[in-house]
């Protein structure tokens, strides 16, 4: 029986990036005999709206949900579609509708790769941000009232359950439990963030009982951030909230070096619904149409669906060739943000190759 896997390539340079993650991902599973069943859709993207006023067809949950994963782009063209409706009404409704509730972001400095921050090498910063992906900060609930006079309000609650926060946090600790440092440093703000923030604290304190051997830190997110600059080595497993999630997530991969190579999972473990593959980063209208966005952040992302099948071993391959590729720097290979002259297609095609 294939894999049967829903393409979505987005907007932007989603649309540049993804022949080059399909084209590693053939590679592989022809190296490995893995049968994978491609299907492509074209919704979830500004272009699909500006055709049919929205962003996903009425039945897009029933088409998606047999599948065995989705591979995604990227998503948001502002000047067709405001970000917060083209982001609500295909991204974020497939994280709530699929119950993806872990998104997974590994933030590794890769060989060949310079960080601007100062004396760092490979080794010194490799861990994972596990994110809330459901509720938190990212809420429906709230409104505006007197719109349009001088007394206007916006509210929009952050929404927090016990069910929602402990099972990302047991999927963290598990995931900390099972690596070498056996570290776990949580994301808070529970000296100004009054009502939520100190309960988070509570349920990681509580979940962090039943993990003897995990070693528990946590910082407020303000110097959180200030540390993955200063002291990145220090993290093994950063788990945070919807929103501090985001941003630790666009700041660990700036540490590496590029967010063009950031990968990311947006897991349902338990299942019941694909889980959902995408690079961290957006459609970049600035580079987009120059054939020259970095297509690692999508081929690693298809490592992680293949990884999520079950195929380790193919999903290791991916990860060696890309390696290989950026240790051996070939300037008419890498892609600018990596400091080469090289295109989208060539650094994906090197990559293939090399599996
Ligand atoms: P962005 O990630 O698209 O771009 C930020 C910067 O990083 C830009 O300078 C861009 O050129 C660069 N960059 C991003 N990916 C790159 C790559 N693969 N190779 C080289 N350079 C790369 O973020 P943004 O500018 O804030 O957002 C642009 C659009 O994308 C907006 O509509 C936003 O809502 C959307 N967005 C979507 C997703 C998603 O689909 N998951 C994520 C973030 C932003
Ligand atoms: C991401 C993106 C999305 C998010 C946006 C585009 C809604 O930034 O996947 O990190 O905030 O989750
Ligand atoms: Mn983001």
């Amino acid at each position: 029986m294939p894999h049967r896997i829903a393409v979505i390539p987005g907007d932007g340079i989603g649309k540049e990036v993804m022949p080059e993650g399909l084209r590693v991902l053939d590679a592989a599973a022809r190296r490995f005999s893995i049968d994978l069943a491609f299907e492509h859709f074209d919704f979830a993207s500004c272009d699909y709206y500006a055709e049919h006023g929205q962003m996903l067809p009425e039945d897009w949950f029933e088409t998606l949900k047999g599948f065995d994963a989705i591979f995604y782009g990227a998503v948001g063209w502002p000047e067709i579609v405001p970000d917060h409706i083209s982001l609500w009404g295909s991204l974020l409704q497939f994280r709530r509708r699929f119950d993806q509730y872990v998104n997974l972001r590994p933030c590794r400095l890769l060989p060949g790769i310079k960080s601007p921050l100062a004396n760092r090498g490979p080794g010194d910063i490799d861990f994972y941000v596990v994110r809330e992906n459901t509720e938190g900060e990212y809420s429906s609930v709230g409104g505006k009232m007197f719109e349009g006079t001088d007394r206007e309000v916006v509210i929009q609650e952050t929404v927090m359950t016990r069910h929602g926060t402990d099972r990302v946090l047991k999927f963290a600790f598990d995931l900390a439990q099972s690596r070498p440092r056996r570290k776990l440093t949580s994301a808070t703000k529970s000296n100004g963030i009054a009502i939520t923030m100190p309960w988070w604290d509570e349920r990681v304190a509580a979940m962090g009982a039943r993990y003897p051997e995990v070693k528990v830190d946590q910082f407020h997110i303000d110097i959180l951030t200030a540390n993955f600059v200063l002291h990145p080595d220090w993290f093994d497993v950063v788990v945070a909230s919807n929103l501090f999630g985001d941003i630790l997530s666009d700041l660990g991969p700036a540490c590496t070096g590029t967010i063009g190579v950031a990968p990311s999972a947006n897991i349902n473990p338990e299942g019941d619904f694909p889980s959902l593959f995408e690079p961290v980063h957006g459609s970049a209208p600035d580079i987009a149409g120059k054939g020259i966005a970095n297509p690692i952040g999508q081929v690693w992302s298809g490592a992680m669906l293949l990884e999520h099948l079950g195929h380790k071993a193919a999903a290791d391959a991916i990860v060696a060739a890309f390696e290989a590729v950026l240790a051996e720097g070939d300037s008419k290979v890498l892609t600018p943000d990596l400091g080469g002259q090289g295109t989208t297609e060539a650094l994906g095609r090197a990559i293939a190759e090399r599996i």
